[in-house]
Order: C-alpha cells, then structure tokens, then sequence
C-alpha cells in the first residue's frame, strides 16, 4: 500500500485548541497511513521478533499482521468481538487470542490469508465472567512476567455501555484468571512504567487515566489515584474519551481520543498534558510503538458506525497510521508466557 503523508494534518498541528493549550508542532513529524480501512481497528501489539504489528477489527472479529508493507488477515468465526491478539512466547506461530468472554490460542504464520488453526472450543478461559452474561473482553495486554492483563465491560442491548459491571484481570501464566480490581465501565489503555512499579489504566467513561502503584512480585496494585481527566481540557466535547494507551521509554503516556481525533502526550509524573498530535480522523483507538527502533508510533482507528457524509469526510478512518519524528521511543511490548503444553489445545 502506498503511503500517503497527509499535510492538513501537520497544519492542524500548528492551530492552537480553544482552552488556550498550543498543540506542539514539530515539522519533522510525519503522520502516513500504513493499511486501508477496516471497521473498527484495535489493540495494536509490535512484535520485535517478527518485527510485525498486529491489531484487530473488533466487531468483524478480523486479525491483522502488518510485516514489510504486506498486510494479511484473519477471521474468527463464532464470536460477537475480537478483543486482542498477543504473540506467545517461545513459540513459532501461536497467538493468545480474546474474544467474546473467551482466552484461546490461534495457530497462524501470517504468511497467507484466513489459514490459521482456531482452537476456540478449547479455550483457557471459557466464559471468564458466568454471572455477567452481557460482559465480554476489551482491551488487554502481557506483563514483564507474560502475564496477560484483561479489562471486561457490560454491553447493553442497545451496543452501549454505561454500568459499572466490568473488572480487570490477570490471566496467569497456568492459564488461570485472577480478579485485580472491579466496578469498571469501558476498561480500555493500560500499561506499566519501565521499572514496573506503577501501572496506568484509562476506563473511558470515567475519561480518566489513573495510576496504581504496582507490586511484580506478587502482582497486586494499590494506591488508586487520577492522574489526568480530560474534563480538565473543554475544548473535547464530553463525548470525546480516553481509548488505548501506550506509556514511552520515558514513562510518559500516549493516549488514543476517541471521537478526539488526535493522540494525546501525558506526563506521568504530574498528569500534565505535553503534547496533542492531531490525526486526520477523528475516531482514534489505540497506539503501539513499534518499527526497528521502537520509534514509530503506530495508530489504530474506526469507521465503526459511520453514516455516509462521515465516511465522504473521512475517506481515511479505519486506515493504521504511523506516526515518526516524535522524537521518543517505546518499551518493547510482552509475549504471553504460557508454561503448560499448548499442543493439549491442538
Ligand atoms: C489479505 O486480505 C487483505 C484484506 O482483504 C488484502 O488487502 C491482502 O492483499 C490479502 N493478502 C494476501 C497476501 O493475499
Ligand atoms: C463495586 O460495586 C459494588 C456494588 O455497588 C459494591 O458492593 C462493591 O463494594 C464495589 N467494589 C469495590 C472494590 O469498590
Ligand atoms: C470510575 O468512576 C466510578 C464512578 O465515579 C468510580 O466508582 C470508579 O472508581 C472509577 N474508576 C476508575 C478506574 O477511574
Ligand atoms: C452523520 O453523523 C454525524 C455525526 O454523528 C452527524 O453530525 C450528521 O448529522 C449525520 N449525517 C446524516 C446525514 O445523518
């Protein structure tokens, strides 16, 4: 796929937002699209030894890879959401997939469309959350241990979510789930400082990014406090909130706006905001840094739920982006370490 740099949005980089903050601008940053559209792009994961990105289209219940300018894909039937895709450790081509309420291992190379192996009536995880029958699995990522971290949320019938009937996890490396915390609406961005003793989490209708303090060795968070509210910034309409997140080499955090149309920077020490990097889209889903480097800073969006005009606007939406020149790097992203023998799941 060509990649086009699009110049409007290094424009709006320069405007300054209503609430006084001047966007940061910086004319070596450059924002280009690295797929075409898909519905609903998310949970974007790098992994460096196949220096290949992955990420999701939810609702299509689509797996992507993105490796050397090729994109291949792969469809999971028999589920509502594709929540996340996670490489697992030590192992050639099996991935931790979640969807619906499930955890389950996917056997696929990548190197050729809809031909992986899916093992989803043998999960790990079956129906995570038995009493919530509404609830399924959002976002999610490893830990330096290879623990994977899930967040759940309740959906309506209406496709909303608005009750606090979700909870974040930890599925262990035995393949058991350890509940960490509950009464959380839209679990969505989560990520760790570089010396894993803090842990950051965005739960979206809060609009918030809090902080724990965080404990590797036994894995339990304490200390609860806000860290950033995008109340505090009125230029975002309160339909704007908080999707994905990914914290740099400097323990700052890039967040994804959804309906915001842009990644914003947050201090991790103050919950200051640095910067706003304007996309040009307005649904913005997540982040992932990625590339050689890890200087590259990858960008999932949607065209979920879009009528006409919105799609005439915005060709673009559903498209990853990457964005380079930032000027900062990421941390590598974790393997999900499964210690018991994953061919029983084949
Ligand atoms: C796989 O499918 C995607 C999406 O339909 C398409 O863009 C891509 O070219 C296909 N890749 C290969 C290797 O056939
Ligand atoms: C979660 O909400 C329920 C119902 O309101 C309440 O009983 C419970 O104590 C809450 N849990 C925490 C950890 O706040
Ligand atoms: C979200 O807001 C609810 C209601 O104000 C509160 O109980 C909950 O602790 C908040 N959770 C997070 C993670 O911000
Ligand atoms: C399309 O959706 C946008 C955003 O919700 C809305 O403002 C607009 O009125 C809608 N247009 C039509 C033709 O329905």
């Amino acid at each position: 796929m060509a990649c086009s740099v699009f110049l409007s949005s290094l424009l709006l980089l320069l405007l300054p937002l209503s609430n006084g903050y001047v966007a940061y601008s910086n004319k070596n940053i450059k924002i280009y699209r690295v797929t075409g559209p898909i519905d609903h792009g998310e949970a974007p994961h790098w992994d460096p030894k196949r220096q290949a990105l992955y990420f999701v289209d939810a609702f299509n219940t689509g797996i992507y890879r993105l490796k050397d300018g090729i994109v291949t894909t792969q469809t999971i039937g028999n589920a509502d959401f594709v929540g996340t895709v996670t490489p697992v450790a030590d192992t050639k081509s099996k991935f931790l997939i979640t969807s619906d309420t499930n955890a389950w291992i996917m056997d696929w190379d990548g190197s050729a469309n809809n031909s992986a192996v899916i093992n989803y009536r043998r999960p790990f995880i079956n129906d995570l959350e038995p009493t919530k029958p509404n609830n399924q699995i959002n976002d999610g990522k490893a830990d330096t241990h290879g623990q994977f971290w899930l967040g759940t949320l309740t959906r309506n019938a209406d496709d909303t979510v608005t009750t606090t009937g979700g909870s974040l996890y930890m599925l262990r490396c035995d393949g058991t789930a350890k509940k960490l915390f509950e009464n959380t609406t839209i679990s969505n961005g989560l990520d760790w400082n570089s010396h894993d003793t803090k842990f950051y989490f965005i739960d979206s209708t809060n609009r918030t990014v809090t902080v724990f303090d965080y404990n590797r060795e036994d894995g339990t968070l304490s200390n609860w406090k806000e860290l950033f509210k995008l109340s505090d910034y009125p230029s975002y309409a309160s339909d704007v909130i908080p999707d994905g997140m990914a914290a740099d080499s400097n323990d700052n955090l890039w967040v994804a706006l959804y309906r915001g149309g842009a990644v914003i920077n947050v201090d991790s020490q103050t919950g200051n905001l640095i910067r706003v990097i304007k996309m040009p889209v307005s649904h913005v889903t997540s982040v992932a840094f990625g590339g050689k480097n890890l200087d590259i800073l990858y960008v999932t969006t949607s065209r979920h739920g879009f009528n006409e005009s919105m799609l005439n606007q915005q060709p673009s939406a559903g498209s990853t982006f990457a964005i380079e020149g930032l000027g900062v790097t990421g941390n590598n992203m974790n393997d999900y370490r499964y210690q018991g023998n994953i061919q029983q799941f084949f």
